[in-house]
Formats: structure tokens, C-alpha cells, sequence
């Protein structure tokens, strides 16, 4: 069988050689074509783990800037482009409808062979339904959504609780699902549970389940605020690791720090209040989740100043989002350190040749010299109050 994956970025080139190294033959498209012909000289940047080693040593993996070749060779089509976030907290999947109208002209051409076409890319729920009807009968859409963070996208594809799977209600040949039940199988480590559903109740899982995670987060948070106001701040890791050690909480995603941020915990939690809403439910959960996420970033500013009485400097090994990332979206610690420095303290950050230029001209002309970037925390000459990032 050969696997198609159109869309071969962050995500899409982890899954692509991950295929490949199962076992599998893979061709991948992406619309950038340097890109393209690097990975075709097996040459990458990225700071994903493994992704490098991976690429150079695979064989059967090749890549196109011609979405209807992969359509055309391939069994399995998975899409993962890129689904950015509108205003209202839907998504905006024009780069799939993109790809779902090269199926139908590679359709026009090829006649009636059966393709099976897999969105990974989170969606609205319904759009998986909306591109069905608008492709040949010939062409099989399923949903499989995958759960990984940035920074350990390999290990997390590998290591999945779940497999989500949507497909057509009404489509009772299971032999596509054994496939990609088996592709499953062949790339995890360990034994994941597959759920199988229709594709608008798996884009709703998709969006619902880190919707409960930014709530778990902002619950632990909120909680250790709480405490922290109360008089009881040395004793926050103790009062949540004694809540989840209830089986039915649970310690993952239950310890108090920054809140979320990223560039899907927040998106999904918006995504799922938008969608309820459209569906003409006033439930405000994710709003208030967002809400709590936003308040505590203030109080975390109000404590560190607090703290900091002198005045000394500020200083960060880190401002992304997830130590080892290099991205800045919705990054709690890149807005603590913005915080402080609006409040009139200096700053130090550990230069990070892949963050420093993004974010370099605009702090330095707000700040001007209040903001430093240093190499080697050691080298600074003056007291400094460390943030725990
Ligand atoms: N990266 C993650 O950690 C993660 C986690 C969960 C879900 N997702 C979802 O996976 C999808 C992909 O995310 P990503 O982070 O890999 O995005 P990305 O922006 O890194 O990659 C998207 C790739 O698609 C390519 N592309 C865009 N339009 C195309 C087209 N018409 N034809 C071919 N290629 C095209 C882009 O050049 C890019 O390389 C999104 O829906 C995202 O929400 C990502």
C-alpha cells in the first residue's frame, strides 16, 4: 500500500516518515517548493526530535509539489495542511477545500478508481460531511485527527492513548479502517485504543477533548491562585497531587504553572465554544476557560513583582511556549516577560538563534535597553531574579 501525504509540514513530515520507516512507501506534497526539493536531498531544519535522522535514512519516501500525483499514486491519501484560526474561533480549511478539488479533477481523470481520502487537519465538525458530497462517490473520506504537541511531535505519534477515527455512517466496508488500523500498529510503540465514529462526531472529539484539557489546566491553576492568595502557596503542589490521585481526576495536566498556550490547546478550546454556540447553545465553558487562562497570566505578573522588591532584573532561559520549541504563539512566559517589562523592570533572555530574530526589533525598540539577550546566564554581572519557566 502506498500512503500519500499531502501537506507535508510540521505534522505532516513526522507522520510521512514514520510511515515509511513501518514499512511503507510514501510520497509527500507540499506546495513550497525548496522545501520540497530539500526533502528530496534528504536535508530538513527542524527542531524536532528525531525528524532529521529519520529522513536521512529513509529509502522509500519521496516528495512532489503535485498534489494530483499523490492522488494518483496513492492508496491512502492523508491531507495535513495547515487549518489557521478565523476570528470567531472556527477554523479556516480553505487550503482543504484546495485539496479536495484536486481529488475531483484527478477524479475526472483516473474515472472510478476508489481513493480513500483521510483529513488530519483539525476541522470545523460537519466539513468532513461538506467535502464527502462535493467528491465522487468513488472517494472515501475518513477523519483521523492525531493528538501530539509540538517539540515531541514523533514520540507522541508513536506513543498515542487513542486512534480517532471517523468515517461515513453508512459505509460498511471496515477494509479501509483495518488499514489504517494496521498503519496504527505499525508505527506505535505502544497499544493505542482505536474509536471509531462518524467524521462530525470525531471532529467534535478532536476539539472536545483539549477543550477538557484547558479546563483541567485552568482548574489547577485558578486552584494553586487560590491557595497562593489564601496563605497556603508552599503547599499548591501538594494540594494538587492529592486531587489527582484520584483516579477519576488524574495528575496529567493537573500541575500549577503558566497556563496554556501553543498552537492548539487554545485553538480548540475556542473552536468548541464556537461550534456549541452555532448550534445554538449559550454553554460558555470554553470562554471561561479562556478567561481564567488570561487572569491568571495577570496574577502570575502581580506575584513575580511582588516578589521582586528591589527591582533586579528579570531572567529567562525560555519564551516559548514549550521549552525546545521555537514557537512563540499564545506563549504564556513571552507574555509574563512582556508584562514585566510594561511594569518598568529589565529583562534578560537566553538567546535562542531560532527565537531571538523573531522577536528582537519589537522588544528592543518598545524597551530599548531594558531588554538584553544574553548567551550564558553566567555572564551577566548583576543580581538577577530567575523565573521558573
Ligand atoms: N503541529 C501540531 O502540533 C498539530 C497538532 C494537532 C493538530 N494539528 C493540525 O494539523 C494540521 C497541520 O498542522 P501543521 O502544524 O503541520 O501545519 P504546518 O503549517 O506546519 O504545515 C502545513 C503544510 O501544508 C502545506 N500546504 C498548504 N497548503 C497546501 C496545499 N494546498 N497543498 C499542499 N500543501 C499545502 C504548507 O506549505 C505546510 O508545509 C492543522 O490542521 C493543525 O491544526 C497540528
Amino acid at each position: 500500500m502506498k500512503i500519500g501525504v499531502i501537506g507535508a509540514g510540521r505534522l505532516g513530515i513526522c507522520f510521512a516518515l514514520l510511515c515509511e520507516a513501518a514499512g511503507y512507501d510514501v510520497l509527500v506534497s507540499d506546495i513550497r517548493k525548496d522545501y520540497v526539493d530539500s526533502l528530496n536531498n534528504r536535508e530538513i531544519v527542524t527542531n524536532e526530535p528525531e525528524v532529521e535522522n529519520l529522513l536521512k535514512r529513509s529509502k522509500n519516501f519521496h516528495a512532489t509539489t503535485d498534489n494530483r500525483q499523490v492522488i494518483r499514486e496513492c492508496d491512502l491519501i492523508y491531507t495535513l495542511v495547515a487549518t489557521p484560526s478565523l476570528d470567531d474561533g472556527s477554523y479556516d480549511v480553505s487550503a482543504v477545500w484546495d485539496v479536495v478539488n484536486n481529488l475531483r479533477e484527478e477524479m475526472t481523470t483516473i474515472g472510478n478508481t476508489v481513493k480513500n481520502f483521510v483529513v488530519g487537519c483539525t476541522t470545523n465538525p460537519g466539513d468532513c460531511d461538506k467535502f464527502r458530497k462535493e467528491l465522487p462517490r468513488s472517494v472515501r473520506v475518513f477523519y483521523n485527527p492525531e493528538f501530539i504537541a509540538q517539540g515531541s511531535i514523533v514520540n507522541d505519534l508513536r506513543k498515542a492513548d487513542m486512534v480517532l477515527l471517523g468515517s461515513d455512517p453508512f459505509d460498511s466496508d471496515n477494509a479501509v479502517l483495518k488499514d489504517i488500523t494496521s498503519l496504527y500498529q505499525k508505527i506505535q510503540t505502544t497499544r493505542a485504543i482505536v474509536c471509531r465514529m462518524s467524521t462530525t462526531a470525531a471532529e467534535i472529539t478532536k476539539i472536545a477533548l483539549n477543550c477538557f484539557l484547558t479546563t483541567k489546566i485552568s482548574y489547577a491553576n485558578m486552584l494553586g491562585d487560590t491557595l497562593r492568595q489564601a496563605g497556603c502557596g508552599d503547599e499548591i503542589s501538594g494540594v494538587l497531587n492529592a486531587i489527582g490521585t484520584d483516579s477519576r481526576v488524574g495528575r496529567k495536566y493537573l500541575g500549577y504553572g503558566f497556563g496554556y498556550g501553543g498552537p492548539c490547546l487554545p485553538r480548540d478550546n475556542r473552536a468548541f465554544a464556537h461550534f456549541a454556540k452555532s448550534v445554538g447553545l449559550d454553554y460558555n465553558l470554553g470562554y471561561v476557560t479562556d478567561e481564567i487562562n488570561n487572569q491568571h497570566a495577570k496574577f502570575l505578573c502581580d506575584y513575580y513583582e511582588s516578589l521582586n522588591g528591589k527591582g533586579i532584573p528579570f531572567y529567562f532561559d525560555s519564551i516559548t511556549y514549550k521549552k525546545g520549541t521555537d514557537i512563540l504563539t499564545e506563549s504564556q512566559q513571552f507574555r509574563l516577560c512582556e508584562d514585566l517589562l510594561k511594569r518598568g523592570f529589565s529583562v534578560y533572555i537566553l538567546n535562542d538563534r531560532r527565537v531571538t530574530p523573531q522577536v528582537y526589533d519589537s522588544l528592543t525598540q518598545e524597551f530599548g535597553d531594558r531588554v538584553k539577550f544574553v548567551d550564558n546566564k553566567d555572564n551577566i554581572t548583576e543580581p538577577i531574579f530567575i523565573v521558573n519557566t
